[in-house]
Parts: structure tokens; sequence; C-alpha cells
């Protein structure tokens, strides 16, 4: 950003001179003041930046935000940025015959760009970046003669950019053109645009631009290019040779697009290159050696391909980089020890490789890191000394296979801010002299066997908020002073050898969400001081030796979502919460299991044996799960659902696969079908689809319809395998190719256990159908309520074995997507069962596809999602946020547990199923409406399940937890077996 500014502003110096001595100025200057003040009175201008400007004037060169030539006395220059304007762009410019500048960036300007800009012949600089201007770039842009630098970035300008844009004299003098954040779509016109011959800076970034034929060898013969950032757009295929024309090039950007094969292997020749960013493609194969020659590259960024080969020496030789990012590929080798050559190295990130071997101490050698992530690869052997004299801020190594102890006489760091050497096989103690780390915020040594006592030092972390020591060898009792600094939010030692009493001074961690201390030897009772951790959420005791009275105080607590005290010698019964559970708890004492604690532990490490994490299902677990709940169901929405009701009877049937058909036939238009597959081993071909893709359909057994559209079960005729086949309902889904296959692509990277993968897809304007696996046990919808006699009802392990895997499925897509993958119709119908049981969400993401969600709501919202949907969708406010998904998972769970629909229609009125179970928990009658066809239930269980659904499903969107949490909730109501 600054580089381009300054840019900007050098060109502008410039050219300005040169322009004012040689113009002719026909106007009076007070047809200036006139064309201004016009200006102004469209503006709004809250902030009164324009009360200088003043009709009475009669000349306006003494207003501010303008410069007018000393000679000629017009107005030149108008700079009128980050004034907060807003309104649409006025008339009255087109009387500043002398304007060379117009600047409106950063303003809150909104509606089409007006056509007659063309008419200030002397415009060299337009600058309207960062509105929000809408609508098509007016064609008469191009007639600008004397246009150096058209900035029109950040805005929500759309459409392709037409060819006429780029007539050969509108690009007669353009230096600079950034388009960058915009809606822009369509195949980039690279051919006309390579008229504009005397581009330095292009960027197109943040668009759904696509490639087109000839695209590199038109943009490539921009030899003069300085800046090209293409990044974030639906470019695809191979970068084509001849990248080397552009030896001026000094930044190149083409990350977040699809392009694949081998990294152009003459980008070594590029010697200015001081950028370099191709992350999140599909590039492939090794680098090319010829880039060891960028000795000016300063950033080089490579992350999410994949990338393989030796990392290899010359990496050292590229000395003048500050960021190195290789992550996220399949680099294998050694770590060179050259990396100690790159003396000005900031920012190392080579995780989520297959790099071996150890850390050599060379790394040491680059004095001025401060970051570096080798996390998720294979190093072992153990942590160099020098590393934290280094003056690190992050340093996570986690998920390798290191060895040894922390590094002996740690050298103070206080600059350490993350410190994350979980998951490997470190030993020894934690040396008190880590308590220098002053500035740590996040520690997490877990899954290490470093055994030793808390030193009591680390209460001196001044600004600690995630403490985790999850599965060591620790022992001593935990130290009372750990909250001293009070910004504590998660505390986690589980797995350990802890004794002694839960420290009276836990009530300082004020600011503690999640207190875990499971599966250690702590004695003693509860303090009451824990009631003064007001925002707790998750409380996780079990399997200790803890005794005595559950104090009543934790009734107080207000945020708590989740206890499990199971496993102890506690007596006495769970105070009453704002939600009173059915009936008193009283803790079986008979739960504690003597011989599992009773004596100190031998510290024969590795001890923690999966015999101390095995379950017990005596009824024993107590969960209270407390959260207030809202029981505020507008009038509206029962209102509303009366009216469905009638109109579900009045709706016609959806058109079948056939009407569809005839009209994608009659149209005829250019598109030609094209199959697109996401994975190898994917078995339906074009071939099956071509002319043929309806008769695929006819031939396919419908199973199933939802507001995206109806699903199908397919044959390949090549091998016979079974493929679903979604058609989606084609008049709501966006009609420009390259954006769906970008949408569609992303959905395809989904990778979890717990989501059902898309396969491909098959696009013509009028068809469009998704391809995914077919699941064999149907849907949860299915064997819930359309069970045949033969099928047994689902037990109470398998029902929440389905909950906890929907819930880690849906919270994958929240979290490993920005931005985050919301699902959005979330309902059994779209949960499969494979054949071991495990749930499958699908159709996800399917509302990224639509062209406009509030209009696709408001048809479909009562069709099909009746139930799930957050009530805030019912609503015309459509902040849709990952918390309408928690809303249809609370549906589910309670759906889950009572076998019923979550809306039932009668006679006359309408059964809510969230509402009922609320008010007969209320009434202490719950169990009731637990399906009785599961059998036996563990009702500590079950009823917690209930409770989190109801929790889940609270009007208030803030008030809902999200679905991380509800994984965690879920796995303290039961660990898995
Ligand atoms: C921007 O302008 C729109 C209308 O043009 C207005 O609704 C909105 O409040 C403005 N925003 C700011 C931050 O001024
Ligand atoms: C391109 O424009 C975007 C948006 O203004 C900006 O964030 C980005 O840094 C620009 N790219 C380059 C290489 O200057
Ligand atoms: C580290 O792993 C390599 C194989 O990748 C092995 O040859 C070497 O001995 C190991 N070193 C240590 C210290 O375990």
């Amino acid at each position: 950003m600054p580089a381009r500014s300054a840019l900007l502003l050098s060109l502008f110096f410039w050219f300005l001179p040169a322009f004012t001595g040689a113009m002719e100025l026909p106007l009076p200057p007070n047809e200036e003041v006139l064309g201004l003040i016009v200006f102004k009175a469209a503006l709004q201008d809250p902030t009164a930046a324009l009360t200088s400007w003043n009709e009475a004037d009669a000349s306006p060169c003494n207003w501010a935000h303008l410069h007018c030539d000393p000679d000629t006395g017009r107005v030149t220059r108008l700079a009128l940025d980050s004034l907060f304007l807003s309104g649409p762009l006025p008339r009255g410019l087109d009387r500043l015959a002398a304007l060379a500048a117009l600047s409106l960036s950063n303003n809150n300007l909104s509606g089409p760009i007006p056509p007659g800009l063309s008419l200030l012949p002397s415009l060299r600089l337009l600058d309207l970046s960062r509105n929000a201007f809408s609508g098509r770039v007016p064609q008469d842009l191009a007639l600008l003669p004397s246009l150096i630098s058209l900035e029109l970035s950040s805005n929500a300008l759309s459409g392709p950019l037409p060819d006429s844009l780029f007539s050969a004299a509108a690009c007669r003098s353009l230096r600079l053109l950034s388009l960058a954040g915009n809606r822009f779509d369509g195949p980039l016109p690279v051919a006309a645009l390579s008229r504009c011959s005397l581009l330095l800076h292009l960027n197109l970034s943040s668009n759904r631009f696509s490639g087109s034929p000839g695209f590199a060898s038109s943009l490539w013969s921009l030899s003069r290019l300085r800046v090209l950032d293409l990044s974030s757009n639906a470019f695809a295929g191979a970068v084509p040779n001849g990248i080397e024309n552009l030896h001026s090039l000094k930044v190149l950007r083409l990350n977040d697009n699809r392009f694949s094969g081998a990294i152009p292997g003459s980008v070594g020749l590029c010697p200015h290159l001081t950028t370099l960013d191709l992350s999140r493609n599909s590039f492939d194969g090794s680098l090319p050696s010829s880039m060891r020659y960028l000795t000016s590259l300063t950033s080089l960024r490579l992350s999410n391909n994949q990338l393989e080969g030796d990392l290899p020496q010359w990496l050292g030789s590229l000395t003048a980089t500050r960021e190195l990012d290789l992550s996220n590929n399949k680099f294998t080798g050694n770590l060179p020890a050259s990396l100690g050559n790159l003396k000005r190295l900031n920012y190392l990130d080579l995780s989520n490789n297959r790099i071996v071997g150890s850390i050599s101490d060379e790394i040491a050698g680059c004095t001025r890191l401060t970051e570096i992530h080798l996390k998720e690869n294979k190093l072992n052997g153990s942590i160099p000394q020098g590393l934290f004299s280094l003056g690190l801020q992050v340093l996570d190594l986690s998920s390798n296979a290191l060895t040894g102890a922390m590094p002996a006489g740690t050298t103070v760091s206080a600059t350490l801010q993350f410190l994350d050497l979980s998951d490997n096989k470190l030993s020894g103690t934690i040396p008190p002299e880590m308590a220098l780390f002053f500035g740590l915020r996040h520690l997490n040594l877990s899954w290490n066997g470093f055994r030793s006592q808390l030193p009591p030092e680390l209460g001196l972390f001044r600004s600690l908020s995630v403490m985790d020591l999850r599965n060591n060898a620790l022992y001593g009792s935990i130290p009372g002073n750990l909250c001293e600094s009070g910004s504590l939010y998660v505390l986690q030692v589980d797995d350990n050898f802890f004794s002694g009493p839960i420290p009276e001074e836990i009530g300082n961690c004020s600011s503690l969400y999640l207190l875990s201390l499971s599966h250690n030897y702590l004695n003693g009772s509860i303090p009451p001081s824990i009631s003064q951790l007001k925002k707790l959420e998750i409380l996780n005791l079990e399997f200790n030796n803890l005794s005595g009275e559950i104090p009543p105080q934790l009734g107080a607590l207000d945020n708590l979502l989740a206890v499990n005290i199971s496993h102890n010698r506690l007596i006495g019964r769970l105070p009453p919460c704002k939600m009173n559970v059915p009936k008193p708890l009283v803790l079986d004492p008979n739960a504690y299991l003597p011989g599992f604690a009773s004596n100190i532990p031998n510290f024969a490490y590795p001890a923690a044996t999966p015999v101390r994490r095995r379950r017990f299902l005596s009824a024993s677990s107590i969960i209270a799960i407390s959260a207030a709940l809202s029981i505020v169901l507008g009038v509206l929405v029962v209102t509303l659902l009366n009216v469905t009701a009638r109109r579900r009877i009045e709706l016609p049937a959806e058109n079948g696969p056939k009407s569809m058909c005839s009209s994608s036939t009659k149209s005829g238009g250019p598109a030609v079908g094209r199959m697109v597959a996401f994975s190898a081993g994917f078995s339906l071909k074009t071939e099956e689809f071509k002319g043929g893709a309806e008769a695929l359909l006819a031939k396919a057994t419908e199973i199933g319809k939802g507001a995206f559209g109806t699903s199908y079960k397919a044959s390949s005729a090549k091998d016979g395998s079974i493929m679903v086949v979604k058609r989606l309902v084609a008049a709501n889904i966006v009609q420009y190719h390259e954006y769906f296959d970008r949408e569609v692509r992303l959905l395809g990277k989904v990778m979890h256990p717990n989501v059902l993968p898309l396969r491909g897809y098959y696009w013509t304007p009028q068809l469009q159908l998704l391809v995914t696996d077919y699941a064999p046990n149907g849907t949860l919808h299915s064997r819930l309520h359309e069970r045949d006699a033969s099928v047994p009802p689902l037990s109470w392990p398998e029902r929440f074995k389905i909950v906890l895997g929907v819930a880690k499925g849906v919270a994958h897509l929240h979290q490993a997507f920005r931005p985050p993958i919301i699902h959005y119709g979330l309902k059994p119908n779209n949960i499969l069962l494979d054949e071991n049981g495990e749930a499958k969400v699908s159709d996800f993401g399917l509302a990224r596809l639509l062209q406009r969600l509030d209009k696709h709501v408001a048809s479909e919202r009562f069709q099909s999602a009746m139930g799930y949907m957050a009530p805030e969708l019912a609503c015309q406010s459509l902040r849709v946020n990952e918390k309408c998904d928690v809303y249809g998972m609370g549906v589910l769970m309670v759906e889950v547990v009572t076998g019923r629909k979550p809306v039932e229609y009668g006679e006359e009125d309408v059964v809510i199923l969230i509402d009922q179970v609320r008010s007969l928990l209320d009434q202490c009658n719950v169990v009731e409406c637990v399906d009785a066809s599961m059998g036996e239930f563990p009702e500590e269980e079950v009823l917690p399940v209930l409770k989190l659904g109801l929790v889940c499903t609270s009007q208030i969107p803030s008030s809902r937890p999200s679905m991380a949490e509800v994984v965690q909730i879920l796995e303290v109501i039961k660990a898995p077996i």
C-alpha cells in the first residue's frame, strides 16, 4: 500500500507541471465555483469538511482540499480522501476543465460511477478507491486521453470488463490500473489489456476473473510491469513460460487461484523480484533451481500447494529474505543448515511438510527471527540451545518427534508470546527459569513426557491466557499463584499426577473459561472460591480423589455449560440451577473406584495407560448444563408456522427432471457441459453426461429432495459404482461458471471423517449437478423416522456417536476455512450414516452458490428447513453466521434424543418440539420425552445432551455456544469409548 501511494504521488508530481504549463483554459473561474458548489450540495458531509466552500467567493483557490495552479488560478487537484462523504457521486465536476487529479478515496460514496467523468480532458489521476460504488465501469472512462492512474479498488463494481475500456487511446498513457477488491468476473480481456504497454502496476486482486486463451502471452508482453497482482481470482491451469519478459518485475502475486503444474522455471530470471506469492494454488513438482538467483527477494510465500522434493541448500542464498513460508506442502529432506545465512529472516514457516532430521544450531544464526513455525513435520533430536536467545515472539514446534529436555539455562526471553511444544517426546523438567518468559500468552507443553513439579515461579507470568500441560508426568500440587495475573483463560492439566487440594486461590483466575483438572490425584474438597469464576463455561474434575460436599455456590455460575465431577468421592446435590434438573441429583458415592487412585502413583512413565481413560458406565457421571435459556418464542414465529402449515398443502409439486431437461435442450446455448472431477478415483465421466445428463438422471432413482435441489442415486455405466447426483434448483444458482467453479472447488477441499466429500460437478447454464459419494445406510432422518421394521432402532451409544460426529464435522467447516463455511441447512436429512454408523455431514455450504440468499430464503425457508432454521433467518435480518448452524445442531440433538420431528402438524395446531421439551423440563417430566425405542439409556448422559440441545437453540444467537464448544462439551459429557 505505501509503495503504491508513493508511486502514485511521484507520478502525479512528475506529470502535473508538464501539463499545466501547456493548457489553454476557456472557462472563467466562477464556473468552477459554481461546479464545486453543485458538487458539494449533493453530498452528505457529516463532518462539515467542506464548510470553507462558499459560493460567494470569486475563486475557489482558498478552499480546503483543493489546489489551484498559481499561474492560471484553475483548480488542478481535488483531494477529498477520508472525509466521511456519502451519497452518489454528484455532477458538477465537469466544470473543472483543468482538473488533473481527482481523489475521493476512502469515503462512503455509492451508486454507479456516473458517465461524464470523461468530460475532464486533463484528468491524469482518478482515485475512487475504498467507496461503495457499484454497477459496471462506464465505457466512457476510455475517453480520458491523459489518464495515468486509475484506482477503483475496494468498491462493489461488477460485470465483465469490456475490451473497449482498453482502447489504444485510453491506454496510451496508463501506468497504474487497480481494480482490486471488486466483483468483476468473466475472462480477463488480456488482448486488449496488452495495448497498455506502459503499465507499471496492475492490480486485479480479489475479483472473480478467470483466465482466457492467450492469457499469459498477452500479459507477459507488458514488459514494463513492476507490480502484477492477480491474487484471489479464479485463474486456473499452468503458468506458461515467458515470465522472464517481465524483467522489471518486483512484485508477483498469484496466490489464491487455481494455478497448477510446476512453478515456471524462468521465474528466477526476474532478478528484481522482491515479493513472490504463489500460495494456495495447486502447484506441484519441486522448486526451480533458477530461484536461487532471486537475491533481492524479501518475501517468498509458497504455502498450501503440493510442492515436493528436498528443501534445497540454495535457500540460504536468498539473503534478503525476511519472510519464508513454505508451509503445507510435501517438502522432504533436512532443514538446510544454510538457512542460518538468512540474516534478515524474520518469519519462518515450514509447518506441515515431511521434513526430517534435527533442528540444527545454525538456525540461531538468523538473528532477526521473531516467528518460527515448524509444526507437523518429522523433526527429531533436541531443541537447540540458541533458539530461545533469538528474541522470538512465536515458537511452534508441535507435532514432531523432538526429544530431550527444554534447553537448560534458558536465557531470558522477555519477548516470547506463544510457545507450543505439544505432541513431541520431550522430557525432563519444566525449568523455573521459564517464568522469565514474561510476555508469554500461550503455553502448550501437552502430550510430552515432562516429569517435574510445577515451579512456583510460573505464577510470574503476567499475561498468560492459555496453559495446556495435559498428558505429561507432572506431579506435586497445583501452585496457588498461577492466577495472579488474572488473565488465564484456559487451564488444562488433565492426565498428570498432580496431588493435593485444588488451591483456594483458584478463585483469582477470574478470566477462566475452561478449567480441566481431570485424571489426576487431587484430593480435598472443591474450594468454594470456585464460585468467583464468573466466566467459567466448562469445569472438568472427573477421575480425582475429591471429597466432601459439592459447593452450593456452583449454582451461581451463570455461564456454566458443562460440569463433569464424576468419579470422585463427592456427595451432595447440585444446587438448583436456572433450569432445574428433573430430579435431585444425588451423586453416587459408589462411583468412586477403590484401588483406582488410592495410592500415590509410582511415576512409571508412561503411566497414562488406556485403563485410566476407560469409561465406567455406572450411573455416576454428573453433568449439569445450566446456561440461562431464554424461552421467548415470538408469537410471530408461531403464526408464521400456522401459515406455512396451510401453505404446504397448496404447493404444487416441484417440476420433475423431465421438464428441466427439455428446457436445457431448447435453449441450445453455447454452454458445453463439462464434468469436473476433484478426485482421481472418480468414475463418472464426462461422456456419461454429454448429451446424457438428462438420460442419466432419468435412469437414476430419486432419493431425496431439499431446499437446494433433488438428489438421485446414479450408477456409472463404466464400473457400476454408485454415486449421488444432486440437481440444484437452477433458478437460484449463480450464473457465472467461474464463480460457481471456484465456490464448488472450495467445498471440494473439505476433508474430514465426518463430512461427505464432494467428488465433482457438472455445469451448464441450465443444469448444475453436484456429485458425492453414496452412503448405503441412508440418512439420519430415515433411521429416526422412516425405519423399516427389520432395522433395529438406534441405541444410545449409536445416537451419541452420531451427534458428536456431526458436531465435529460442522466445527471443521467453521474452523478450517476463512471465511467459515456455513452449512446453513443442518438437519437429519443431510446427515448420512456410513457402514460403521459414523455420521457424514452432506449438502454443506450450498448457500454460497446462491445468487441472492434472501430471495432463496424467502421462497424456501418454510418448505424444507422448517423447524431447523434459526429464528434470525425467519426474520428479515439476514446475518447468516455460524450460530445458525448451532441452532440447527441443537434441534438435531433434541430430535435424536426424543426420536420426534421438530415440528409436528396436528389437525388444528402445530407442535414445536423444542418448546415442548423446554416446558417438560420445567415441569421435571423430561424423561418422558426420551425416545423409548432406544431401550436402556444412561440418564446422566441423555439429559445433558438434551439440555445442550436447548442451549444451542437459544433465540439469541450470541448466547448459543460455538460449534467447537459443543464438541468440547459433548466430549466432557461422555469420553469417546
Ligand atoms: C454510507 O452510506 C449509506 C447510504 O448511502 C448509509 O446508509 C450508511 O449509513 C453510510 N455509512 C457510513 C459509515 O457513513
Ligand atoms: C492490490 O490491491 C489490494 C487492495 O487495494 C491491496 O491490498 C494489495 O496490497 C494490492 N497489491 C499490491 C501488490 O500492491
Ligand atoms: C532422526 O531421524 C533420522 C531418520 O529420519 C535418523 O536417521 C536419526 O538417527 C534420528 N536422530 C535421532 C537423534 O533420533
